[in-house]
């Protein structure tokens, strides 16, 4: 077996190029996933059914299926319905939102029914509606206990981020294939993709372990 270095070497910088592309797909998704996330995750515990079950629809849909599928349906089956073609960024980064955003949703969720209802309680009390309440007092409270497992969702999502590949859009494991198919170096460049990955999720893993030690401090106070 020959390990060859120089190809590692000479092919660094188209590799870490396509890096720079996942963190990039992997940034706007969560950012927008945040987004659809907080909404949906309130919007699971309104007091309105229709809303609750609209909301729990779309996070069942999304959780229930595979994001290779969401992926395959943004890219090859919506342009025959609005007769458009979708560029692979759009498909891609869209499809990594909305997936994104019904996991977040589920981890707000899950925060804002970890605060005791005594604050709700006390809010009501003090003659807010139940909006203002989520939003002043519940939701700031909240944000603190969903950074762990949002941390975890970023790192789902930068790893996923490789199955946009499947449409052909250039992010690191595209990027991996393409130069194999010129080089026939499976070995050296897959070993290369795995390891840039790493990195790239040991990095957010200890950015996330450094804002939860932060948070916890200014709980003394
Ligand atoms: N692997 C799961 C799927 O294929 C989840 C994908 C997205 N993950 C995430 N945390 N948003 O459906």
């Amino acid at each position: 077996m020959d390990f060859n270095f120089s190809l590692v070497a000479n092919s660094m910088p188209l590799l870490l190029e396509g890096a720079i592309v996942t963190i990039k797909i992997t940034l706007i998704s969560v950012g927008l996933g945040l987004f659809i996330g907080l909404f949906a995750g309130i919007a699971r515990l309104a007091q309105f059914w229709p809303i609750r079950t609209l909301a729990a629809v779309y996070v069942d849909f999304i959780r229930g299926t595979p994001l290779l599928v969401q992926i395959f349906i943004m890219y090859f089956a919506l342009p025959i319905i609005t007769g458009m073609r979708v560029d692979p960024f759009i498909a891609a980064i869209t499809a990594c939102s909305i997936n994104s955003g019904a996991y977040v949703a589920e981890i707000f969720r899950a925060g804002i029914e970890s605060i005791d209802k005594g604050q709700m309680e006390a809010g009501r009390s003090l003659g807010m509606s139940w909006g203002q309440t989520m939003r002043y007092i519940i939701v700031p409270q909240a944000f603190k206990r969903v950074i762990p497992p949002l941390g975890n969702e970023f790192i789902a999502m930068l790893k996923d981020s490789s199955l946009v590949s499947v449409i052909g859009f250039e992010e690191l494991t595209r990027r991996g294939q393409l130069i194999i198919a010129r080089t026939y170096g499976s070995l050296e460049i897959w070993i290369s993709v795995a390891f840039i990955y790493l990195i790239m999720t040991l990095t957010i893993s200890r950015l996330v372990a450094y804002l939860e030690r932060r948070y916890k401090i200014d709980d003394k106070y």
